[in-house]
């Protein structure tokens, strides 16, 4: 039931693919892959022939992040890099329920994001066409920050708002996460944890079965 998505933001680059076969074969269920395009949020991370090139390394859910104004233009080029699921956020999508149609459309799982600043309730109309939120705990565009507490609230509310219309869409949690507080965002009803630098600050496998073990705890 509980997922970890490892931020590969985070990884080497110089060795990513083999980053990604160390968290593969460790058991992380998703690989979490941010784009950023120096406009929606500060930096610029990588592109579809980054995601292209290391789509061979793992058969694991390509789980990317699109921190990318306007993504729909981008959804079918994703699509063939090897996106599973893609992710836009509300905030850089004029016609949201257009992009998320788009993704299903090209066959994708669709996620919406929201920033840490951002209510819940704006996803009230699409809340029943989406496999995904993600809710940030940190502001987007750079891996390492400190986790922001009142998100635990936001995730306890869209719970409560899934739970209310009989959905058990995912909810995915990204910014600040390790070991120390992992249990608290699980508590307060998310499954899908993205961890950077908690993972990859270190040794990648250990740290991917350190996870896995507070989720087992959980699941008990
Ligand atoms: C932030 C990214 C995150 C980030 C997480 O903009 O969306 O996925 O890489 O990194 P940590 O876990 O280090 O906060
Ligand atoms: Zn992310």
């Amino acid at each position: 039931m509980y997922k970890l998505a490892p931020s590969i933001l985070a990884a080497d680059f110089k060795k990513l693919g083999q980053e990604i076969e160390t968290i593969s074969r460790a058991g992380a269920e998703y690989i979490h892959i941010d784009v950023m395009d120096g406009m929606y949020v500060p930096s610029i991370s990588f592109g579809m022939p980054v995601i292209q090139s290391v789509r061979s390394c793992t058969d694991k859910v390509f789980d990317v992040h699109m921190m990318v104004e306007e993504p729909g233009r981008y959804a079918e080029a994703m699509k063939d890099a090897g996106a599973d699921l893609l992710c836009v956020h509300q905030e850089a999508c004029c016609h949201l329920d257009r992009t998320i149609q788009q993704i299903k459309g090209l066959g994708m799982m669709a996620g919406v994001a929201l920033n840490p600043a951002t209510p819940v309730e704006t996803l009230e109309y699409v809340l029943d066409q989406v496999d995904m939120v993600l809710l940030m705990s940190v502001n987007p565009g750079f891996g390492g920050q400190k986790f922001l507490p009142y998100v635990l609230d936001k995730i306890r509310r869209l719970r409560a708002m899934l739970d209310a219309r009989g959905l058990a869409t995912d909810i995915q949690v990204d910014g600040g996460i390790g070991l120390g507080n992992v249990k608290d965002v699980m508590e307060s009803g998310a499954n899908v944890i993205v961890a950077g630098s908690a993972v990859f600050g270190g040794d990648a496998a250990a740290n991917v079965q350190a996870f896995h073990h507070i989720f087992e705890e959980m699941e008990r």
